[in-house]
């Protein structure tokens, strides 16, 4: 229930009030989108959106301009609208405010889920100190195929990675002394549902899958956000099976709210309203306004479809009344427990914008969290770290120096300006700078003329070649599907050049998703996955390559062979003809080329020490009802080198009603060994963690033969056995 004086201002205010709360816009202030986006909004300037928020026809405007703007328009929200409600202020703090994270698919390689709550932690604490109440975020959305360019955004292609990083991710943005603290913002998770479902990994495409699946695997990191406490749910752009998610009754009221029981606040993508015309589901604005609302979404962002339609259709009797009041709640709801009516101005203030962003805290830890999510696939003869002192290094390829592609798509509020690369990183590693030289080679996209002859005569004339190469930031994030998901053949060319010269070679990939890598590039000696690191990624790669930092990260998603296989994720199912290890038998389920399986797959990751798995414990290998089984595998260090490693548990259930995965991963947990070290790594696994969604559509779990691998990744043997649940 709100509190008797927040139900007051309800009582006071008129339909056309009330639809003004249920309507989220970009700010303008910034010079923002709305009006060139869409016209019809009648939003224009700052001046013209303050005019809406005087009448009463705006509830909140999203990623604006910092406290001046917030204080600006709340002044005007809380003196001069007629009934005074608090705005919300909302942004898009995917991974970092003005200090940058490792994008977050990046940081859900650290395996690390109390990193990634640090992480949020500090985004909305900093976000918050700007006057941002709200943030777009986690995004949760499991992506299994590697073209979508949006998979960036998230956790991987894993259910119980992606549910830990998402019950992380909310925590840590929203803290622990609850969200009416001035340094909390409410999390949002998004984009509910399937949205990484889409057809061919192209962004926005139709989604067209099984119940089953919603409820296995795409669904459950939802639900741990949920748990966690987010109060908003974002619905996706996507159709489910020739339904729009933001016209869905069955998503967003009887499995969100009514199985459930969430009782929060439904906000629609970016025109996700209007888009149900372009769907082919609403014929005009009227009756996809109509369809949205009465489907479940509560707040309408950025068509103004919700300000413009809905007072005639309560008016008409096509809406009830009480489905407004009860969205109206909702909004003033998330504004009551976020402390607004109490202090509006409460994350408004100039001063604390000011000495609370970019501070030596968070930087350390955006370099921390960037070291800590780099994946090391590579590194035959040992040939990392490399000396800090003594050799001469050179620095190859498009990502080698200047401020570009450093932060990683989605960032609004942080800047490559703002941020260190890879040439600075390194320079301040190495004891003599003057032992490093620097050589572009090549544009990202297009060769630059004498590049490739520059770039082998620096190889030349080095001991070792760092080679700086991959996506740039623009080719993945929103709208930026590939049908190739390749280095592209500019960068390509430099490479072969530079590795046919003969030096070590350290390759480093900067990428938003999982590649196919070919050629010198998948086989050079050395190779790292980069990722987008943020704020510090010239200092955390250095970090990983000199050795200050051993690279412990894993693979979120899978690297497959080649693009065709998309979408491939390590827990397919067997099919009625595996080909199992070895050669590629006839008739077997591969392709002409390739296993089905990865080049890297998930978990994936080396370090510095030497890793080995022996001496499985099936604890007597009988699970019963109410029984936990523990099982452990003894993890030695025989190298020379600490490391952290990141031992993984999966399971396969051999024989069920429904068919199972090959593997799911069940548990992983970190230990650190010190050259020499052994360490018992032990695992409970209880009945539940063997649930799956049953023939009715139930959580079920059927008696039989489990097989079970303690491994350094989804692919790998490491040891194995089975054991029985009764
Ligand atoms: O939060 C985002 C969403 O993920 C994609 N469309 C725009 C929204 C607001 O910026």
């Amino acid at each position: 229930a709100l509190p008797a004086k927040v139900e007051a201002l309800v009582a006071q205010m008129t339909v056309a009030e009330k639809a003004g709360q249920l309507t989220l816009m970009a700010a303008t202030w910034a010079g923002g989108a709305a009006t060139a986006l869409n016209p019809a909004a009648g939003t224009s300037t700052f001046e013209t959106q303050l005019g809406e928020v005087r009448a009463g026809s705006l509830g909140g405007v999203f990623n604006g301009n910092g406290a001046a703007m917030a204080r600006r328009m709340q002044s005007v929200a809380m003196r001069e609208a007629r009934v005074k409600i608090p705005l919300l202020f909302a942004a898009d703090i995917i991974h970092g405010f003005r200090t940058v994270f490792p994008v977050p698919l990046a940081e859900a390689g650290s395996f690390d889920p109390e990193l990634a709550r640090r992480t949020a932690r500090a985004a909305g604490a900093e976000a918050a100190a700007s006057g941002i109440d709200w943030t777009f975020a986690p995004m949760v959305d499991i992506a299994r195929d590697q073209r979508w360019g949006r998979g960036v955004e998230g956790a991987g292609e894993d259910v119980l990675l992606g549910r830990m990083m998402a019950d992380a991710r909310v925590r840590g943005f929203q803290g622990e002394r609850g969200l009416a603290a001035p340094d909390a913002v409410a999390s949002c998770a998004k984009h509910f549902a399937a949205y990484g479902a889409g057809e061919a990994g192209l962004d926005y495409n139709s989604v067209d899958i099984s119940e089953r699946t919603l409820r296995d695997v795409y669904f459950p990191p939802f639900q741990a956000a949920l748990a966690a406490g987010a109060p908003t749910v974002m619905a996706s752009f996507n159709e489910i099976s020739g339904v729009p998610a933001t016209a869905n009754p069955w998503l967003l009221t009887q499995v969100l709210r009514r199985e459930w029981g969430f009782g929060g606040l439904v906000v629609s993508d970016y025109t996700g309203d209007e888009e149900l015309i372009a769907h082919g589901f609403a014929v005009d604005a009227r009756e996809a306004t109509k369809l949205a609302f009465m489907a479940g979404v509560d707040m309408s962002m950025q068509s103004a479809f919700y300000r413009l339609h809905l007072p005639d259709l309560v008016a008409k009797g096509e809406v009830p009344m009480a489905r407004l009041d009860e969205a109206v709640r909702r909004v003033l709801a998330l504004k009551v427990a976020l402390g607004l009516f109490d202090d509006p101005f409460r994350r408004i203030d100039p001063r604390r914008e000011k000495t609370r962003v970019r501070t030596k805290a968070t930087l350390a830890l955006a370099r921390e969290a960037g070291a800590k999510s780099i994946v090391m696939l590579r590194n035959e003869g040992e040939i990392l770290p490399l000396p800090r002192a003594g050799k001469r290094i050179a620095l190859i390829g498009p990502f080698a120096q200047g401020k570009h592609d450093l932060i990683g798509p989605w960032n609004v509020y942080g800047t490559d300006a703002e941020a260190v690369d890879l040439a600075t990183g390194v320079r301040e590693a190495v004891a003599d700078a003057g032992s490093v030289t620097v050589a572009d080679g090549s544009g990202i996209d297009a060769p630059i003329a004498g590049g490739i002859d520059a770039a082998v005569a620096a190889a030349r004339a080095a001991d070792f070649v760092v080679l700086a190469i991959g996506e740039s930031q623009a080719m993945s994030g929103e709208a930026q599907s590939r049908t190739d998901i390749v280095v592209p053949a500019a960068q390509m060319a430099l490479a072969e050049a530079v590795i046919a010269v003969g030096k070590p070679v350290v390759v480093l990939l900067s990428t938003g998703r999982g590649l196919a890598l070919s050629g010198g590039v998948l086989t050079a000696p050395a190779v790292l996955v980069t990722w987008f690191l943020g704020s510090e990624a010239g200092r955390s790669i250095a970090d990983v390559l000199f050795g200050i930092v051993g690279p412990s990260a894993r693979l979120p998603v899978s690297f497959p062979h080649a693009t065709g296989q998309e979408p491939y994720h390590y827990g397919h199912k067997s099919t009625g003809r595996p080909n199992g290890p070895g050669p590629l038998a006839p008739y077997k389920a591969h392709y002409r080329e390739y296993a089905n399986d990865a080049a890297f797959p998930f978990g994936h990751g080396l370090t510095y020490g030497r890793i080995g798995y022996t001496g499985l414990d099936l604890g007597g290998g009988r699970l019963s009802a109410a029984s936990t089984l523990t099982v452990s595998a003894t993890v030695t260090n025989s190298g020379t080198r600490a490391a952290d490693e990141v031992v993984q548990l999966y399971v396969q259930d051999v024989t069920a009603s429904i068919t199972r995965p090959v593997r799911e991963l069940k548990a992983f947990r970190r230990v650190t060994l010190k050259p020499g070290e052994s360490r018992v790594v032990s695992f409970p696994i209880r009945r539940a963690d063997l649930l799956f969604v049953g023939g009715d559509l139930q959580p079920t779990v059927e008696p039989g033969r489990f097989r079970l691998w303690i491994a350094p990744s989804a692919q790998a043997e490491g040891v194995t056995g089975e054991f029985m649940l009764a």
